[in-house]
């Protein structure tokens, strides 16, 4: 969720230098801590009421049933006065700057790692270490945005796995990223089934991957689901929501953004209604409300954004973003390593 990757930045990102002596790269590393326990304290006993109170709402906790069986009363049972917004541009087609190679005919289902144009060596890690274990109709590409591109350029003659769309890569921007994406498969890659979403700075568990198995022609998101969340009132915070945008005091069951699996047909679905549906800023709270309207079924699974190393589907840390050397170091930890197809990492 979106304030989880907030307290990250605001507490993770201190600019971490390798001239620092050890003992103060040791009380940078935890300095976060005392600030964390009270922020989240203070969020978990504020929202605790009103998570109980989103509980009662059944109309709210399905899973699988629309709030209306129509569009048109779904979206104006969420949004009683507010209408779409009439310069929607998510739906629009977003051209691809560099193609991935690696998408042939034979691959039923791709990895999408949202990735920035700058971060090579988190992609350098993914293809050293879980990319190379995935069954050979699962390809992998990484996906970005505008910026660095000469360099973006080279990596992908070396490893033909980039795809940059064009568009302005920011955090404003992160469902036109999603529709981007969904669009540029449903176009130009017609044999992929399955579009496995999740960050770079995951761990996907090939064994667990495969087993979930997806037929063709289902419409669904498979992920981690929550429910019961209410809509935060505290106006100082980012991912306060006003009523004026979204008048309920709770949300329907959304997957949370950083690992899921989407289906061919409900990308297509989704695409194709987003902009019947007045936008919200937090990307994974809209994509609830348009799943629940386009009847996109949401499918639970447990193994997805884990932040343990043990029976995962994907290894995520919600918390904090770890290096791409510490995430190396998990790697290996997980024991997963020993699975690797090609021992040169390539
Ligand atoms: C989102 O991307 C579009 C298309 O590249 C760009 O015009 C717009 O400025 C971006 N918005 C933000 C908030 O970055
Ligand atoms: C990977 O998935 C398999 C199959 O679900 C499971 O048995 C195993 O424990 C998982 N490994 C890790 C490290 O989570």
């Amino acid at each position: 969720m979106l304030w989880r990757r907030l307290i990250r930045v605001t507490f993770f990102k201190s600019p971490l230098s390798s001239k620092l002596s050890p003992l103060k790269l040791l009380t940078l590393q935890f300095a976060w801590i005392i600030p964390y326990l009270f922020l989240t304290n203070y969020l978990e006993r504020s929202l605790l009421p009103f998570r109980l109170l989103c509980y009662t709402q059944s109309n709210f906790l399905g899973v699988n049933t629309p709030l209306r069986d129509d569009l048109r009363s779904c979206v104006k049972s969420f949004f009683p006065v507010r209408e779409p917004d009439t310069d929607c541009g998510l739906n629009q087609r977003i051209n691809a700057r560099i193609e991935p190679r690696i998408v042939e005919d034979s691959h039923q289902r791709v990895v999408v790692i949202r990735s920035a144009p700058k971060s090579a060596d988190y992609r350098n890690f993914v293809r050293r270490s879980w990319a190379p274990t995935l069954q050979p109709e699962v390809a992998t590409v990484f996906v970005t945005g505008l910026g660095n591109d000469d360099a973006l350029q080279k990596e992908n003659d070396d490893f033909g796995d980039i795809l940059q769309l064009d568009f302005v890569d920011s955090y404003k921007n992160l469902t036109l990223k999603m529709m981007a994406i969904y669009g540029y498969i449903l176009r130009e890659k017609p044999n992929i089934q399955d579009i496995i979403v999740i960050n770079d700075d995951t761990i996907v568990n090939a064994t667990a991957l495969h087993q979930i198995s997806t037929s063709s022609g289902e419409t669904y998101m498979l992920g981690k689901v929550s429910r019961g969340y209410p809509r935060l009132l505290m106006w100082w915070l980012p991912w306060y929501v006003p009523g004026t945008m979204y008048p309920s005091m709770c949300y329907p069951p959304f997957t949370q953004g950083s690992s899921f699996i989407i289906t061919r047909s409900a990308a297509q679905r989704i695409l194709d209604g987003i902009c019947e549906v007045p936008a919200i800023h937090l990307d994974d709270v809209m994509m609830g409300v348009v799943a629940n309207c386009l009847r996109v079924e949401l499918r639970h699974n447990e193994g997805f954004d884990h932040h343990t190393l043990d029976e995962f589907v994907v290894f995520h840390y919600q918390y904090s973003r770890f290096s791409a050397a510490e995430m190396h170091a998990l790697w290996r930890r997980s024991g997963l390593d020993g699975d690797r197809r090609d021992p040169s990492g390539r």
